[in-house]
């Protein structure tokens, strides 16, 4: 139902955006944690990864290897020092920050200098035929089949409300250029099948 950004989609990602064995990293908006254990796969030491989460009922179920920290926080407010992770990762919570050029100062500030990000997050659809067709199949199809296979009775709606967090979400030129206003370099965007967005960048190592 996840429209392949599964485990595979994410573990690309943060290859491509340059996370590495032995990185220290910040997963921000964990959630139930599927960043967060594709990211202590890669760098090895599960104990090398923090997730954070402003709701401490994720942070309560978020299902991460053993050695991960979790702690409650969010992209406006991180609970850590300036200058002490390689690696700022997110996944799928963008559209929930209200303020990107805080969340951007936030991982700026976090990252060491040469440290970099990767921020993933469902794209509106340009052409009105694939938004027509996403918005059916969010909007009908996952909470017609969330209905009958979720154990809890509300999770159709929130399928249903999904959609409308893609449709409200800021366009990609916007946080392309909030990550360039925060400070970092080599801003790029990989964008698949017009609808995933992952963003890379860098703190300049000087
Ligand atoms: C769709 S889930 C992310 C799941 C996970 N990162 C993944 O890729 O599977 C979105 C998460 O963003 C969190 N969130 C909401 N507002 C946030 C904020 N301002 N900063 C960071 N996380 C936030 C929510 O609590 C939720 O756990």
């Amino acid at each position: 139902m996840a429209l392949g950004t599964g485990s595979w989609y994410r573990r690309r990602a943060l290859l491509q955006a340059g996370l590495r064995a032995g990185m220290t990293v910040v997963d921000v908006g964990v959630g139930t944690g599927l960043v967060a254990c594709e990211a202590a796969a890669i760098v090895g030491d599960p104990t090398c990864v923090i997730g954070v989460d402003p709701s401490p009922g994720m942070v309560a179920n978020a299902k991460v290897p053993s050695g991960v920290r979790l702690m409650t926080g969010s992209a406006e407010h991180l609970p850590m020092p300036s200058a002490t992770v390689d690696f700022v990762s997110m996944g799928f919570a963008l559209r929930h920050v209200e303020d990107l050029a805080t969340a951007f100062g936030e991982f700026y500030r976090v990252l060491k200098p040469g440290g970099r990000l990767c921020v993933l997050e469902i794209t509106r659809p340009q052409a009105g035929w694939a938004r027509a067709m996403l918005k059916m199949y969010l909007r009908r199809v996952v909470p017609w089949m969330a209905a009958r296979l979720a154990s809890h009775r509300d999770t159709p709606e929130l399928m249903r409300y999904y959609y409308d967090t893609i449709e409200a979400c800021v366009a990609p030129e916007a946080v392309m250029a909030a990550l360039t206003l925060a400070g970092f370099a080599g801003v790029v965007r990989n964008v698949e099948l017009g609808i995933f967005s992952a963003y890379g960048a860098q703190k300049p190592a000087h």
